[in-house]
């Protein structure tokens, strides 16, 4: 508790409150094809890589005492990536879960995911599930996976979902309100984010979470997923601190 001052690895000292951390922190883990480009390697070299610096990130955001951790891993967009890319990006998930599921005991991490897991091969699913089910207790930070996700997705199927309730008689449309419709959303339950990050320069959301980043700041940087480390997610909340949230107010 107290004040996290100096720094993670290399770089200049940064000072974060811990007493004053965001809930929940988001993160678009893009860059990994463009820092494999660079080095001369296959863009699946550069999911692997990125799998990594999310290892790290994980980890360190339930030592900092982060309450939620959400990622993108896998858009509704990625399937229009050649074949063997996306099979690459399955087969490295399927192999990080695994790897938790067996380190699960010692991290305690609780996970969740966030999306659509249908169109995934059943292997997948099954370890998807299992993650779920074995961390469900764990106390601390709760990591959110967002696979095959998409904000617009997301809204539409929460609405196709209210409309059910509505003709089933469970629901009432006058009466919908925006706490209620987030209660549709694969988010209920969870803060909306209040940092969401996106390194590798891009600055755009990519459809990520469109409902629940309404008044989330946020912080982008020029490094490649890849590279990101645990310094520049302190450099991310120290900036996240010194930012005024009015929320339309004064
Ligand atoms: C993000 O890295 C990972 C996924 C979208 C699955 P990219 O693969 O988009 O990397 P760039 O943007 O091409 O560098
Ligand atoms: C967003 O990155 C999706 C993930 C990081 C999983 P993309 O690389 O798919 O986004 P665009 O195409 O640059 O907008
Ligand atoms: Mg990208």
């Amino acid at each position: 508790m107290g004040v996290w001052k100096g720094r993670a690895g290399r770089g200049k000292p940064v000072q974060v409150d811990l007493e004053r951390l965001p809930r929940h922190v988001a993160i678009i883990m893009d860059g990994n094809g463009r820092w494999a480009k660079r080095r001369g390697l296959p863009r699946q070299a550069g999911h692997a890589a990125g799998a990594e610096t999310f290892r790290t990130i994980a980890t360190f955001a339930k030592e900092l005492g982060l309450e939620y951790l959400t990622v993108y891993a896998f858009s509704t967009e990625n399937w229009k990536r050649p074949e063997d890319e996306v099979g690459a990006i399955m087969a490295l998930l399927e192999r990080y879960l695994r790897e938790a599921i067996d380190r699960m005991a010692r991290d305690r991490v609780k996970m969740a995911f966030f999306g659509d897991l249908s169109p995934l091969s059943p292997r997948l699913l099954e370890l998807c599930r299992q993650t779920q089910e074995i961390s469900k207790g764990y106390e601390g930070c709760q990591v959110n996976i967002c696979l095959n996700y998409g904000g617009r997705d997301e809204i539409l199927r929460g609405a196709q979902a209210f409309a059910r309730d509505c003709l089933a008689g469970k629901a009432d449309p006058d009466s919908l309100g925006g706490q209620r419709f987030a209660g549709y959303l694969y988010s209920a339950g969870v803060p909306d984010p209040d940092l969401i990050i996106r390194p590798s320069g891009e600055l755009r959301l990519s459809n990520f979470l469109l409902w629940q980043a309404a008044y989330a700041e946020l912080y982008f940087t020029e490094l490649l997923w890849p590279d990101f480390t645990k310094q520049e997610l302190l450099k991310a909340l120290a900036d996240y601190q010194r930012r005024s949230r009015r929320y339309g107010g004064v």
